[in-house]
């Protein structure tokens, strides 16, 4: 795949994670419509092989999760928790700059860069308490007293839940206008991309790994 031929709006709306690695090395997807890759590269005096490397490396292939609990534990860790914690800050970044230069437009997700810290916040909160005592618990053996904290993550989920709903309603189910700049259908594809990761890493902790501790899985 030549991702160098496709144009820096193309792949900043496609590719969740192009935009910040265009932010990075200072090439404006608002500013760069209808500029290949090679050619916005190469303005900017960058190595053309080391972008494209980067860009590539956003298209990895999916691992699958496995059942094990160490092994899924590790997983949830790399595949969910970190990449949670790397594309929310872009998201808020790309947020506040759509909201502070589409703000009069009627389409304008007004707050979503405050919701989307809200819930970074709250999500980073809940991986920590999961991090320093749910999965050592787990990978100690287990034992009655996972009861607890068990609920208390599913409840934070069906929190989480929530907190998509609000990203759909803000963002009419992340509908990006005809006419929409790079960086916001860079923001919804990004939006896209961290619901779907949300809704995976808590299915498979609810239904995966929560059951093989005693917690019965959610109907
Ligand atoms: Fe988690
Ligand atoms: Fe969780």
């Amino acid at each position: 795949m030549d991702l160098f031929r496709r144009t820096i709006d193309d792949l900043a709306s496609e590719l969740p994670g192009a935009a910040e690695v265009f932010h990075r090395h200072r090439i404006d997807v608002c500013t760069s419509h209808g500029v290949s890759a090679r050619r916005a590269a190469i303005a900017r005096g960058l190595d053309p092989i080391a972008m494209e490397a980067e860009l590539q490396a956003l298209y990895s292939v999916e691992p699958i999760a496995p059942t094990e609990p160490q092994a899924l534990i590790a997983h949830i860790l790399k595949r969910y928790h970190a990449t949670h914690l790397r594309e929310f800050p872009e998201a808020i970044r790309l947020a506040t700059m759509v909201e502070t230069v589409h703000r009069h437009s009627d389409l304008c997700p007004i707050g979503l860069a405050d919701h989307l810290a809200e819930m970074a916040e709250d999500l980073e909160h809940h991986q920590q308490k999961e991090e320093a005592v749910l999965f050592p618990l787990m990978l100690a053996g287990g034992g009655p007293m996972l009861q607890f904290p068990i609920a208390r993550m599913n409840q934070e989920h069906e929190d989480v839940e929530r907190q998509l709903g609000m990203i759909a309603s803000l963002t009419r189910n992340l509908t990006t206008p005809p006419d929409a700049c790079g960086s916001w259908t860079a923001l919804y594809a990004l939006c896209r991309k961290i619901t779907d990761d949300l809704r995976e890493h808590m299915r498979i902790e609810t239904e995966v790994l929560f059951p093989q501790f005693g917690a019965t899985p959610a109907s």
